[in-house]
């Protein structure tokens, strides 16, 4: 049986039931429109704790388009269904005035983290992130808390905010989940048209073949490489492309200069935003 709590006070008095029973807690925020992506991030926390509560909010400061938040899909009831035989305890699904009865004003200072990509293009989202993250940390109090890499720089995000604020949780990084064309699960899937859903694999596509060859450019060139290859495809708009070092999020300009890169893109397909990523190395 899934409990189902709406209110901070119900979901601690049932969470603090379970720590006081000596329970592991594992814990999945999501915005809801659950797809297979977040279905293994809820049964690898399954596979890892005792307790399991999944967040659905849909977080109204994390949106820098309103149109986006308008039309991000909200499935409650069906999600639910979903939940069912994943190993998932406790669904949190709180109003936007139980989270924030004013405004919140917590500033973070993510140093160069939050310049780049997501947070150049989208001002105030990993901020807003942020806020939720920390104030869902607080009330669910999970020992580990799932994340997955298909959203590379929330997840780098998430990791610098608990290191930062030294919060006892430890954050599981898990890898995209793909539909079987490559296309990776998204909840804003839903919102392609079916000529923009057959033309969306060209993404990853690009990331894989990118993959193979970029050794024979400099990081600048395999950014082009990639924009151009996406954009051949007259239904993308590629917003950016950035090679970028895993750890500080910053480019650079030799192979050299970076233990770990990784390739990641937001690109339009008519008016839905996609994003994705690939490590190289
Ligand atoms: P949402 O987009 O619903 O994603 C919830 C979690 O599922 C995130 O950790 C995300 O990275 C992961 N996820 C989504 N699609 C995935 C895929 N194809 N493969 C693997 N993991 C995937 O990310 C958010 O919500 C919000 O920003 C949130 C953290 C809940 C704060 O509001």
């Amino acid at each position: 049986m899934i409990l189902l709590t709406h209110t901070i006070s119900e979901t601690r008095a049932v969470v603090e039931k379970q720590t006081s029973e000596g329970k592991t807690i594992g814990f999945v925020p999501t915005m809801g429109a659950l797809h297979e992506g977040h279905l293994k991030l809820i049964r690898q926390a399954a596979s890892e704790n005792d307790f399991v509560a999944v967040s659905i909010f849909v977080n109204p400061i994390q949106f820098n388009n309103p149109e986006d938040l308008a039309k991000y899909p909200r499935t409650l009831e069906e999600d639910l269904l979903k939940l069912e035989g994943t190993g998932c305890n406790l669904v949190f699904a709180p109003s936007a005035q139980e989270m924030y009865p004013e405004p919140d004003l917590t500033e973070f200072d993510f140093g160069n983290l939050d310049k780049v990509m997501e947070g150049k293009f989208r001002p105030g989202h990993f901020r807003g992130v942020a806020i939720v993250v920390k104030k869902l940390f607080e009330i669910v109090t999970p020992h580990k808390a799932y994340f997955g890499e298909k959203d590379f720089q929330q997840l780098a995000i998430i990791k610098k905010m608990v290191s930062m604020l030294k919060m006892p949780v430890e954050i599981v990084p898990c890898p995209i989940v793909r539909e079987a064309d490559g296309l990776a699960m998204s909840s804003r899937n839903a919102r392609l048209t079916l000529d923009e859903r057959i033309e969306a694999p060209a993404i990853y596509k690009a990331l894989l073949s990118v993959k193979e060859n970029y050794s024979w450019f400099i990081p600048a060139g395999v950014k082009q490489l990639v924009t151009g290859e996406i954009q051949e495809n007259q239904f993308f708009s590629v917003e950016y492309a950035e090679v970028v070092d895993t750890q500080t999020l910053q480019p650079f300009e030799d192979w050299h200069d970076a233990e770990h890169a990784v390739i990641c893109v937001a690109a339009f397909i008519g008016n839905v935003r996609l994003i994705d990523n690939i490590v190289l190395y």
